[in-house]
């Protein structure tokens, strides 16, 4: 048993369907990404697995627990830390202020005694690399700033389980560099870390394992390398016809097929692929 296990996960909003029997997995020590298109459900399935959403019918499981109707602050207490797709720090307080208040929630109230003393604060601060900005107010830092704090926020509650949604987004190259460096630490601590992340060259340089979304359904699990290979993959990505309409897709999802299949030698395999072969799933 994985010690995150989501198992036919289906949420609907309406007539949306927004995540389709959805399954995945997390293990210790892992790096697992979550990908897809916009609107493929990742967000949804992300909120599912930490409890903001209920799903329509499936079930999760955390250390060997059925959490499926857990509360958020249960599953941060069993040890499932997140980050937000939209910044969420407190921002009149410092860097450093925002840690501590994560810390002193995990701890409780009993523990407001150790407030002071409590070393692991800067220690996460210094596991991000934050020190020169920790006595800044989080709303005057840079987005690549902030986005570290969240990660120790995230951490200040020592999770098993860290969820990641779209953590790089406005990161510069230098600063994605070093954040995959930071996940591999931690996954190297022993952390799993399951990440939403549409930047392809930080996905496949430090996932293990990734799941493909397309419209709420896993089309595609496997390594980096089985992923770019994927014939499913290439079609979300790309959009797939007889014509090769795919080359009018925006720029961004170009890029970021691009990215994801290895540059030119894929994708024009991949526009030459009649449309008849590609099969979901
Ligand atoms: N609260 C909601 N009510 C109605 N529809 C919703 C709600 N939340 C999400 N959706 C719809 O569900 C689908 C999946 O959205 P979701 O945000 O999970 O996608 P995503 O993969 O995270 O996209 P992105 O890459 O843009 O962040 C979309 O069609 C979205 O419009
Ligand atoms: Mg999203």
């Amino acid at each position: 048993m994985a010690l995150l296990e989501v198992t036919g996960i289906t949420v609907r909003f309406g007539g949306i369907t927004a995540v389709n029997d959805a399954s995945l997995s997390a293990e210790p020590g892992s790096i697992t990404g979550l990908i897809g298109p916009n609107g493929a459900g990742k967000t949804t399935l992300f909120n599912v697995i930490t409890g903001l959403q209920a799903p329509t019918s499936g079930r999760v499981r955390f250390k060997n627990a059925d959490i499926t109707g857990a509360p958020v602050d249960k599953r941060a207490k069993m040890g499932m830390g997140r980050t937000f797709q939209r910044l969420e720090a407190f921002g009149s307080l410092t860097v450093r202020e925002n840690v501590q208040v994560a810390r002193e929630i995990h701890a409780g109230p009993r523990s407001w005694f150790s407030r002071r003393s409590d070393k692991r604060v800067d220690e996460l601060i210094d596991l991000v690399d934050l020190g020169r900005y920790a006595g800044q107010r989080a709303d005057s830092v840079p987005t690549g700033v902030a986005r570290l704090l969240e990660i120790a926020r995230a951490l200040a509650i020592e999770p098993a389980l860290l969820l990641l949604d779209e953590p790089s987004s406005g990161l510069d190259e230098a600063e994605t560099d070093a954040f995959g460096r930071l996940l591999q630490d931690l996954a190297g601590r022993g952390t799993a870390i399951l990440m939403v992340e549409h930047d392809m060259d930080l996905v496949m340089g430090v996932c293990d394992f990734i799941h493909v979304l397309e419209f709420g359904r896993v089309i595609a699990r496997g390594t980096p390398a089985e992923i770019r290979a994927d014939r499913a993959v290439q079609a979300a990505y790309l959009g797939f016809s007889d014509e090769p309409a795919a080359l009018s897709v925006p720029d961004e999802v170009a890029a970021e097929a691009t990215a994801i299949l290895g540059g030119h030698a894929a994708a024009e395999t991949t526009l030459s692929m009649p449309a008849v072969e590609v099969e979901s799933r």
